[in-house]
């Protein structure tokens, strides 16, 4: 939309009329784009009384939308991309296991308003199975609080606590399937032929079998194939990740509808950011992977105009876990289709920094991620070392065979030093579905199990101890410095260890992602002052980098990093820079001894004067050492222009 005439049109009206004019102005703008998309995923031959019924559809939902909303929405386009400020920093919880509900989430909020958070991504709270629910993404509900959580209204407390305080909060949506317990699928079951179709579902396995050759197994330890018999309807139906989760069928137009109505329900809670949940599955196609085909961009894109018209001050996240050169498509490529999500999970970067602590070198972090097609200017990066899922190995084969290894033994490599499989190896991390068919695995920890603190604290080997705090941090300060929102899973903030209470729990007990799913240690945080602990090293560490980079305005994302190739391969070098005077160059060292780099390469670019270079983490100015940095094992620098 024109900014200058929204300007003037924001100024000119006020109230409820103003509101409207702005929708219909809205509309206006994206209606062809809404038409093109919605007939090329439904042909208009077929569906052009459905287009009306969207079209129809728009303003009854934009009044469904609570006034206080539709003026931050407002006050959020005057204001521009504020996603892509250096003040955001993130968290990401179970409500259950942070702070048992929603109103003792309330009476933490202090918490993370020391340590300098402001953005919350709360995991599914709405209502699921009770036995078996993938931690809540087998929904029954897209709207209703599920009561182990609290009530609506305990949510909207909890949204206008946070409005006031200036924080975000994140939900998903879980765009993709939803659980065998959804009204949709209890009527399916029923027989009823209209919901059966909302689904994909067959009488015989002939298509599934033929969709089967083509499609790979996302939980083959626990849900293997990607179809489930319904004794109830006597049919088969698609079901990509467990048995209970049921993929929606997007062909069907009434399902892009409904969704849609869901959608803005979630909006209407108060969210400013939703996690578009698994969005590369949206479609499906025979004889493909059925992932990241160009109608799951279009669906994406055709949420986003719409939603846009509706609720213009929510945004999107992708969460595409996908090869790096897809995730960045989701951000949406061209004109023709529009945009798509303002945010992606980056999740290559996240791989990288695993893979370069592994290998101790850096090499496959820079050459993969420079090769990486910029992303457009306002969309930005959600930065995380780990989630509340598995690490994936997603790298790009094209660039470990550039290293000079075999992909498929340096991922058996990776699999095996995170996982307990050598012994040298200081990681304490678990194995997550490893299919014996095509070798590949993946990885479940907290970051300070993974990053050798639990081995460490077994050993009580203070060296080792003191090695994995450093990781910790460094890894931590890579995220908060390389653009985009950084999220820090709850606990990591106090190097929590591996959680395997999980074990004993019989619906949680074969996903290991639990493992890294912990409870908060609130034991742990009320002796941060008085001891001199790891935990209470990285916590005040971490608190000062985040302090630091909100003052930062480099730290904000305007697509200004710049990765810097030294001649030492243990380092990483990137720098943020806005002008030819504002810029901060972070130096990180991934190897276990010391490393050095030429005082001339920090002189070139700036960073050097009469041979001093000074570092924002401590505030020191240090010489260089015979004409060399000299960087501790592990070690992270945020070092400034020197004017
Ligand atoms: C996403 C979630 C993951 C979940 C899956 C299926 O990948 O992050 O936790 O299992 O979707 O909904």
């Amino acid at each position: 939309m024109n900014q200058a005439a929204l300007h003037k049109l924001i100024a000119s009206q006020k109230g409820e009329q103003g509101l409207e004019e702005l929708f219909q102005l809205r509309l206006a703008t994206n209606l062809t784009l809404i038409k093109d998309l919605f007939f090329s995923l439904y042909p208009e031959e077929h569906f052009s009384e459905t287009f009306e019924k969207l079209l129809k559809k728009l303003p009854k939902l934009f009044k469904t939308r609570p006034e206080i909303l539709k003026q931050q929405d407002i006050a959020r386009l005057e204001k521009g991309n504020w996603y892509q400020s250096e003040k955001l920093v993130g968290t990401q919880l179970y409500v259950d296991h942070f702070s048992k509900d929603l109103n003792g989430l309330v009476e933490k909020l202090p918490y993370f308003e020391d340590l300098g958070i402001n953005f919350l991504h709360l995991m599914p709270l709405t209502t699921r199975p009770k036995g078996e629910n993938d931690g809540g993404y087998a929904v029954n509900s897209y709207d209703k609080i599920d009561k182990k959580y609290g009530t609506q209204k305990d949510f909207e407390k909890l949204t206008k606590q946070l409005r006031e305080k200036e924080m975000y909060v994140m939900l998903d949506f879980v765009v993709n399937h939803t659980s065998n317990e959804y009204p949709w699928a209890k009527k399916a079951m029923a027989g009823n032929k209209k919901y059966q179709e909302y689904y994909y579902t067959y009488t015989d396995r002939k298509i599934p079998d033929e969709f089967e050759k083509n499609l790979p197994e996302i939980f083959p330890q626990t849900a293997p194939g990607n179809y489930t018999f319904v004794p109830e309807m006597n049919k088969w139906v698609m079901t990509c990740f467990n048995s209970y989760q049921w993929d929606l069928n997007y062909t069907n137009p009434e399902v892009f509808l409904e969704m849609l109505t869901n959608l803005v329900k979630l909006a209407n809670l108060g969210v400013d950011v939703v996690r578009f949940d698994a969005l590369a599955f949206l479609w499906k196609k025979m004889g493909t992977i059925s992932q990241n085909l160009p109608e799951a961009h279009m669906l994406t894109s055709l949420f986003r105009m719409c939603l846009q018209v509706i609720a213009p001050g929510t945004i999107l996240l992708a969460e595409a876990i996908v090869a790096p050169t897809n995730i960045i498509k989701y951000f949406g490529e061209n004109s023709r289709t529009g945009n798509e999500c303002e945010l992606a999970y980056n999740a290559s970067l996240m791989a990288l920094l695993w893979n370069a602590i592994a290998t101790k070198e850096t090499l496959l972090l820079h050459k993969s991620i420079t090769n990486i097609p910029q992303k457009p200017k306002d969309g930005t990066w959600i930065n995380y070392i780990r989630c509340h899922d598995d690490i994936g190995l997603g790298l790009d084969d094209r660039f470990i065979h550039e290293m000079g290894w075999n992909p498929q033994e340096h991922r058996k490599f990776l699999l095996n030093y995170y996982c307990q499989k050598l012994a040298w190896s200081p990681a304490k991390g678990m194995l997550f579905m490893y299919n014996p068919k095509t070798g590949d695995g993946r990885i479940t920890g907290s970051a300070a199990s993974l990053l050798g603190l639990e081995k460490a604290l077994e050993e009580n080997d203070t060296a080792l101890i003191d090695e994995a705090v450093a990781k910790i941090i460094m890894l931590h300060g890579i995220v908060l410095a390389f653009g985009g929102i950084p999220l820090i899973y709850a606990g990591d903030e106090i190097a929590t260890l591996n959680d395997y209470s999980f074990l004993k729990n019989k619906t949680k007990k074969e996903d290991s992602r639990w493992v890294n799913r912990p409870y908060h240690d609130w034991g742990g945080v009320s002796n941060l002052k008085s001891k001199k602990t790891p935990q209470s090293k990285v916590f005040f560490t971490l608190k000062k980098l985040i302090a630091l980079r909100k003052q930062l305005s480099v730290f904000a994302d305007a697509n200004n990093l710049f990765l810097h190739q030294t001649n030492n391969k243990h380092i990483l070098v990137f720098e943020r820079k806005k002008g030819e005077s504002n810029g901060v160059l972070v130096i990180c060292n991934f190897n276990t001894t010391a490393e050095v780099i030429d005082g001339s390469f920090l002189a070139k670019l700036g960073y050097l004067k009469n041979q001093e270079f000074k570092d924002l983490i401590t505030a020191k100015k240090t010489k260089l050492n015979s004409g060399f940095l000299e960087i501790e094992p592990y070690q992270l620098l945020w070092v400034r222009k020197m004017s």
